[in-house]
């Protein structure tokens, strides 16, 4: 699917080297003369810039880690002395806990393009499956990663987080001091999770690669959905894609530079700025921004183990999306009751993340079970109904005709049907 190369080496040694490890044409059949479907939109320049913000972490961070010291008398102390000794060494540190949000900001947007056009869609589960295992190791990485300042928060956050093991029966608190290498969060908590913060990422990058492939056998999809049929319907990866592709990048890194250079902790927690202190627990303890939503649901069940079960079941749903949506039609375009719930579902989310950062009091708990309540009805029942019960709109015959002399889609089926009439 990656087309064929059409790549001639120039060179005797290019030739020689081609001949005995074909690296060259592959690049050149899946990035050069790749067929994309022409009809992407912006919504699909967030891989790469996924890609970019990987390469990103991972460069930051090695850098850093010649400065930092993983060792809970001198962690603290190691992560100023980064920021007021070392050259341009605010600049990393800045570029690289910024740069995890801005990851969460375009793996979110990444996401939720694939749930709105119906990417998950046969053929390409697995590469939604793998999609969802790098979500799963960029929430452990990020999670590593706060402790490691040992600040206030990162010792608190780690503690809380940790302490839900013990809620599984029977094996629970074993768990918990295994995890800990010890009775409490402590030196040897704070050099696993940095053995692991840098493994991590380079675990990430394997499955990538996996991603990129199952990508490249089943094709792109697109927003309409309806899958390529004949070179009418795409263009080469470049120039088309490339110059696509890092326009939307050059966009990204002046939001992400807006971030790093004038609100370098607006997305941080000021108690990080504290030294971990493990005999005074702060009045609020608050995760970061990207998994708000989830722990409002960990706290919306009145029950240590439900909640724990609750938490991990919402994200655990997403890999279940491909079986739970079973509609024919991949695209939102062309769902209109679909797109309606989505919506809901994209403000409910949100509006969980706000709750999430509050303290639990008041209305904000019952609010919150409310917004849990619809978050498990949408995955389990809506999205199953609508998939039965919903009438798409007509979709275009190819992707070229889509772009080339498109049908306006009318707004709702009866509209459609009426003007298929006409
Ligand atoms: C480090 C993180 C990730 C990287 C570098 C990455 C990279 C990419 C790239 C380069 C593409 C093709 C361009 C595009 O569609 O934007 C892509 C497509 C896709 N990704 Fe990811 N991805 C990441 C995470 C995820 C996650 C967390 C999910 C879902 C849970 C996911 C699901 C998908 C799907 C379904 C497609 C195919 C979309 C389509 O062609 O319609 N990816 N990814």
């Amino acid at each position: 699917m990656s087309g064929q190369s059409t790549y001639i080496p120039k060179s005797d040694l290019a030739r020689w080297f081609e001949s005995r490890l074909p690296l060259i044409g592959l690049i050149h059949s899946s990035f050069i003369v790749f067929p994309n479907p022409r009809n992407l939109n912006y919504w699909w320049t967030f891989g790469g810039i996924l890609a970019f913000m990987l390469m990103a972490q991972i460069v930051t961070g090695v850098v850093l880690v010649m400065h930092y010291t993983p060792e809970t008398t001198m962690a603290f102390d190691s992560v100023e002395h980064i920021m007021r000794d070392v050259n341009y060494g605010w600049l990393l540190r800045y570029a690289h806990a910024n740069g995890a949000s801005m990851f969460f900001i375009a793996v979110y947007i990444h996401m939720f393009r694939g749930f709105y056009y119906g990417s998950y869609k046969a053929p390409r589960e697995v590469l939604w499956l793998l999609g969802v295992v790098i979500y799963l190791l960029m929430m452990a990485t990020g999670f590593m990663g706060y402790v490691l300042p040992w600040g206030q928060m990162s010792f608190w956050g780690a503690t809380v987080i940790t302490s839900l093991f013990s809620a599984i029966p029977v094996v629970g608190n074993s768990i918990t001091t295994w995890l800990w290498g010890g009775y409490s969060v402590d030196n040897a908590t704070l050099n696993r999770f940095f053995s692991l913060h840098y493994l991590l990422p380079f675990m990430i990058l394997g499955v990538v690669i996996l991603h990129i492939w199952a990508l490249h056998v089943a094709g792109p999809g697109n927003p309409v959905g309806v899958e390529k049929k004949s070179p009418k319907d795409t263009l080469a990866f470049h120039p088309y894609f490339t110059v696509k592709d890092g326009f939307a990048l050059v966009c990204f890194l002046i939001f992400y530079a807006w971030f790093v250079f004038y609100i370098p902790n607006f997305l941080g927690d000021a108690d990080n700025y504290i030294e971990a202190n493990p005999l005074q627990t702060p009045v609020h303890i608050v995760p970061e921004w990207y998994y708000l939503p989830f722990y409002a649901i960990l706290r919306s069940i009145p029950s240590k183990l439900g909640g724990v079960i609750a938490m991990f079941g919402a994200i655990m749903l997403f890999a279940f999306l491909p079986w739970l949506d079973r509609s024919p039609v991949r695209s939102g375009n062309y769902r209109p009751i679909f797109k309606i719930f989505f919506w809901i579902f994209v403000a409910v989310t949100l509006a969980l993340g706000y709750i999430g950062s509050q303290p639990p009091e008041g209305n904000m708990v019952l609010y919150g079970q409310l917004l849990t309540a619809y978050y498990f009805i949408f995955f389990l029942v809506i999205l199953p109904l609508i998939g039965l019960f919903e009438t798409p709109l007509p979709l275009p015959a190819s992707i070229a005709e889509s772009v080339l002399s498109p049908v306006k889609p009318a707004t709702t089926p009866a509209a459609a049907t009426s003007s298929a009439e006409h």
